[in-house]
């Protein structure tokens, strides 16, 4: 049996739970939470012991367990900080630190200390980008030169928030979701399938605003729209764009010289790829109206509940990590993809309306999808 811990036992830390109850070779050692009726009801729900506080958390762990920070992005510096200065590895939730100071200290110390360090999103792993990944691999496109992705979750402050509860009983954070704001709460989940796909970002135009000013009374909000023209290191462009306020949109496709890739869904990890075909036919130039279903590898099918348009496996990313830490290999979340990816979250988030240009200063090595493994990560719809 294999352990990991959990620190911070709100909303996601259910998510978790029903994700790693797929892996039965995965066993939740102890969780702790600031909060301990929190902490109480998350225990009691999962049978999962409670400890005593962070330190008596990371006292007991093991020295091949990965510790899972599920707390809000203000705390995760401190808590992955501990967990690094304890020598234990860590899978953060999104995103690895909300200042980018903070982020590269982490990376820092984890490389000092020879830990893993990875952050959320996962899905990258999943077979929906797995398929697209190694589609674009093998040059079913052509030449990939333009991505359009959309993260639009709909008006999300006229939804009935307040009755979204957690299978232990915590609410959906709308407060905290909403001063982080969607761009670093979400742009992860197709950032982390381009910058694998494309390498890294050289460059990142982009704008962001605060649209809807009321959400939170008069309290401050982050922004709840933004959009982004990235430049990758080998020559692909693409536009991300992510808002709380447009109808739910979540749709990627790669065009390519011979081409496109299309997949409709960021959050289903089974969500079909298909491929469009373009033809000359007389004196036109048609995009085909017929897709093609690509498809690769058998179906092992690790279920998770649906919850909305979701169905995603969060346990991916912690089980990457254990399967690393025991074949003594490297890890395929890196923690250079962990850094990478909150300096251009960040530099979108931060954009505002008068940014610009900024130009990336992390970078991340070129990864490659999991040959012959597709069918290892498929998660059916529950
Ligand atoms: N809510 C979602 O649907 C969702 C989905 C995917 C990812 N996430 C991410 O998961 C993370 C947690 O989000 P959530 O929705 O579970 O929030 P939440 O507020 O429901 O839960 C976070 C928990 O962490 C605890 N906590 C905070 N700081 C702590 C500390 N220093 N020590 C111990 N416990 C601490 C809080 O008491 C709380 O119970 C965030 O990074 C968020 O971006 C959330």
């Amino acid at each position: 049996m294999r352990h990991v811990s959990i620190v911070g036992t709100g909303y996601v830390a259910d998510l978790y739970m029903q994700s790693l109850a797929t892996f039965s070779d995965i066993s939740v050692r102890a969780a702790f939470d600031r909060n301990p009726e929190r902490l109480a009801a998350f225990c009691r729900h999962w049978k999962v012991p409670p400890a005593d506080g962070l330190a008596q958390l990371l006292e007991d762990a093991g020295i091949e367990e990965v510790i899972l920070n599920l707390t809000n992005p203000d705390s995760h510096f401190e808590v992955s900080s501990a967990c690094l200065a304890a020598g234990h590895h860590v899978y953060s939730e999104k995103p690895l630190a909300m200042e980018m100071e903070a982020a590269r200290t982490l990376h820092r110390i984890a490389g000092e200390k020879g830990l893993l360090l990875a952050s959320a999103p996962c899905s990258v792993l999943g077979k929906a980008a797995q398929t697209l990944w190694k589609a674009v691999r093998d040059g079913r496109i052509g030449r990939p030169l333009l991505v359009y992705a959309e993260l639009d979750d709909g008006f999300i402050s006229q939804a009935p928030y307040r009755q979204w509860v957690s299978a232990s009983g915590a609410p959906w954070p709308f407060a905290d979701e909403f001063r982080v704001g969607c761009t670093v709460e979400h742009a992860g989940y197709y950032l982390t399938w381009l910058i694998a796909m494309f390498g890294p970002v050289r460059s990142v135009t982009a704008a962001s605003a605060v649209l809807d000013e009321t959400k939170l009374g008069n309290l401050p909000t982050a922004p709840d729209f933004s959009v982004a023209v990235l430049f990758f290191d080998h020559g692909v462009t693409a536009r991300l764009t992510c808002s709380i306020i447009a109808r739910h949109d979540h749709a990627m496709r790669i065009v390519g010289e011979a081409g496109t890739l299309e997949v409709g869904e960021a959050w289903d990890n089974s969500a079909p790829v298909r491929l469009r075909r373009r033809r000359r036919v007389r004196r036109r130039l048609i995009e085909m109206p017929f897709t093609r279903r690509i498809r690769f590898g058998e179906a092992t099918g690790r279920k998770v509940a649906r919850f909305g348009s979701a169905s995603m496996n969060f346990a991916l990313g912690p089980a990457e990590m254990l399967d690393a830490i025991s074949e003594g290999r490297p890890c395929r979340l890196t923690a250079d993809l962990a850094l990478h990816l909150n300096e251009v979250t960040l530099a979108i988030q931060q954009a505002g309306s008068t940014t610009g240009t900024v130009r990336m200063t992390t970078d991340c090595a070129p990864l490659e999808p999991m040959s012959g493994a597709m069918g290892q990560t498929e998660i059916r719809r529950g």
